[in-house]
């Protein structure tokens, strides 16, 4: 700088620009580099080079920098959003070519740390496609496929310089073209559209995005230093790897092979429990940072909130980047993963030591969240339950004789001290489920939903229980106005309701020394090792597997929805947590996204399935029922949010039922009402109307 200043200092861009530009075009193997003055200005100037106007689609992954989808934003043309692919996480070829229309005009492509899926094939659809490649390569510097640099595939490509890339001039960005016309035609969009160097002529419109020599001096340095950074950045990535090997929690995604030559920018790590990790390692004076979340669930990007991108909704929901400075030595990144190790093996410590029992343990939910907690924690697990419905679905977990135990028994009979030996944590899913059999039962549902039950939660604070976690369900707001947090007013409609809002009240107010939390879970969906098929969504499949029609009453009253799987996760959520959650609390449990009428799931069948819809109108008959719930207040709390949405259980029952692994008994058999009952004659009934008919 100081030899610079010296020789004269051109401040704005001139020879430390250009020498700068040829060193980018040295090191990537170029034909052309224009410095601009950041990486976001570069993807607009990339976008109007290649022809995007106004009001033309560009497809951008979900799963990016925002700055991405708004430099799409910013020329007027419109971000098309496509889900990312889950092992490179990035934008997911075939969803990307399904999602190409005569609107398309180009496809951006972002490397994500540095990341680069079948990068052939993607050309090889834009150029049948007639579709302009556009990369992103603001994070992909120092990186190669199959010996050539990213960013060299496609017409034209965006690099950053912002502050913490692997090189950086404070902001800046440049754009690698081999394409001598949009390198000319690039170089006046950022120069007010000068024609040549010095003069006042203007052919084209353009701007000013220029670069300076002052960064040009920092960038030349900067440059020197890019190849000592390469390879420490290797070896930065094989350290973590090497420390991190044997943590069953983590998962690194690993690109590491010397084909595709790739240089992570950031050290990204994936796990289940990614907000609670990173309180701990900033607990320990280390600093993390949770992945983008997805573009679509930004508020920017409000009207698009609804959609649905399941892979990029995952992974950034587990993405954590840890400390990557090239500058880390050995001793500093062992001592981030012996924190990470330490705080592992101190949650299965922990939870080796610590048994939940889990009251109704072989039904839907029960069932499901004995599977979560064999599968993702280490605790010890106790199911109890009468097998009212059989026990199959635990037939998986006596094979786990080391953390599974199994007590059959009738909650009004059970000898609750004996049931409670050795017991850390309760979940109690105990109850008779669902209006249909409350109201056949009416004094079995008070006595075992209220009144046992709450005497078994009597037993639990006598014995000291460390979290006592009650199953309660939203169908409590009965048909309110507006999003209803935990503060809304109850108003059970029903015996199964009445029986849940009592059973609150005592746990919530009597019971002062019970360490309770009260989940209100929305209404599940979702195979399970015990399968419903008296559940709304289940339901509407069914009609439209059996009869190819779906009968929908009160189409627009609304109701929440929740993958049986992500409720129980979230209960899995509540023990892991425990120590940092409030006593007496209640939750809403589910995701603010899964709102829906009963109109939107019977569409969503539709398109699955081919069925027709027969929306029958309010007069004839009425849903006493509709709802919206906000579950923010959960999410808030422990960084919980539900993974899985409608159209993922529809998809999977429907191909459990065109495979046969659905039988036609289960369809009418899987039902809450006791054996021998009416439903049970129609289920017959139906299923000899099915023999010899042709599915759908
Ligand atoms: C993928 C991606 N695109 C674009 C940008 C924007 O670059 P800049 O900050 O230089 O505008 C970034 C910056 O982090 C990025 O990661």
């Amino acid at each position: 700088m100081d030899e610079y200043m010296r020789s004269g200092a051109f401040l704005t861009e001139f020879k430390k620009t250009q020498e700068f530009e040829k060193m980018l075009c040295d090191y990537t193997g170029a034909k052309h580099c224009i410095a601009v003055n950041n990486g976001t200005i570069t993807l607009s100037l990339a976008l109007i080079a290649v022809g995007v106007k106004p009001g033309d689609d560009v497809l951008v992954p979900d799963w990016t920098m925002v700055a991405s989808p708004n430099s799409v934003k910013m020329i007027g043309a419109n971000p098309v959003f496509v889900d990312i692919e889950p092992v490179t996480m990035c934008m997911d070829i075939d969803k990307m070519e399904a999602a190409i229309t005569p609107k398309t005009k180009a496809v951006m492509f972002v490397q994500m740390n540095a990341r680069c899926n079948d990068i052939e094939r993607l050309v090889a659809i834009c150029k049948a496609r007639n579709v302009q490649l556009v990369e992103d390569s603001a994070q992909a510097l120092g990186s190669f496929h199959k010996g050539t640099h990213l960013g060299l595939f496609g017409a034209v490509s965006s690099f950053s310089f912002s502050a913490p890339k692997i090189i950086s001039t404070g902001q800046g960005g440049a754009l690698l073209t081999n394409d001598d016309e949009l390198a000319s035609y690039i170089r006046k969009l950022k120069d007010f559209g000068r024609n040549g160097g010095g003069n006042d002529t203007h052919g084209v419109i353009g701007w000013n995005f220029k670069f300076t020599d002052m960064q040009g001096v920092v960038g030349i340095e900067q440059m020197k230093k890019l190849p000592w950074r390469v390879t420490r950045m290797r070896q930065i990535y094989q350290t973590y790897k090497k420390h991190l090997a044997d943590v069953r929690q983590i998962e690194m995604n690993d690109h590491d092979d010397h084909e595709q030559g790739w240089i992570p920018w950031f050290i990204d790590i994936f796990v289940d429990d990614r907000d609670s990790l990173s309180r701990h390692l900033k607990s320990q004076g280390i600093g993390t940072r949770a992945v983008y979340p997805p573009i679509h669930q930004q508020e920017a990007y409000k009207e698009r909130n609804n959609m649905r991108f399941p892979v990029t909704e995952y992974v950034s929901s587990r993405g954590l980047w840890l400390p990557s400075s090239s500058k880390l030595t050995d001793e500093e990144i062992k001592r981030v993963c012996d924190a990470i190790r330490a705080y592992y093996a101190a949650k299965d410590r922990t939870q080796g030591q610590q048994t939940v029992l889990v009251v109704g343990g072989a039904g839907y939910l029960g069932s499901a969240t004995v599977m979560r907690l064999l599968k993702e924690t280490n605790f010890k697990v106790k199911a109890f339950d009468a097998l009212m419905y059989e026990g199959s679905s635990l037939f998986p977990f006596f094979a786990m004789k080391e953390r599974f135990t199994f007590v059959k028994g009738d909650l009004r009979t059970v000898d609750f001290a004996q049931l409670l030996q050795g017991v850390d944590h309760v979940v109690n899913f105990c109850a008779l489920v669902g209006e249909p059999i409350c109201k056949k039962l009416p004094e079995e549902a008070v006595a075992i939903n209220q009144e046992y039950n709450l005497k078994l939660a009597d037993a639990c604070e006598k014995h000291g229980v460390k979290r006592y976690v009650f199953s309660s369900t939203c169908s409590n707001y009965g048909t309110q106005e507006g999003l209803l947090t935990e503060e809304a007013q109850l108003q059970p409609i029903s015996v199964y309701a009445d029986t849940k809002v009592n059973s609150e009240k005592y746990l919530l107010n009597e019971l002062p020394q019970l360490p309770v939390s009260v989940l209100r879970f929305s209404t599940a969906y979702g195979l399970a090792a015990r399968v419903r098929f008296d559940l709304l969504l289940h339901e509407f499949i069914r009609d439209a597997w059996v009869d190819k029609e779906i009968k929908i009453f009160g189409a627009d009253g609304w109701r929440p929805l929740c993958h049986v799987d992500d409720l129980a996760r979230a209960v899995v959520t509540v023990f892991e947590q425990s120590a940092s959650l409030p006593h007496k609390d209640v939750y809403n449990i589910g995701s603010n996204d899964q709102n829906v009428t009963k109109r939107m799931l019977g569409e969503m069948i539709a398109e699955r399935t081919g069925c027709k819809l027969d929306i029958i109108g309010n007069k004839v008959k009425v849903d006493p029922r509709s709802y919206r719930v906000d579950f923010s207040k959960f999410e808030k709390a422990t960084g919980f949010r539900a993974r899985l949405r409608p159209v993922d259980a529809i998809n999977d029952i429907v191909s459990g039922l065109e495979t046969g692994a659905i039988g036609d008994k289960i369809l009418y058999e899987a039902v809450n009402v006791p054996v021998n009952e009416s439903v049970q004659e129609i289920a017959k009934a139906k299923l000899r109307e099915l023999e010899g008919k042709s599915k759908l």
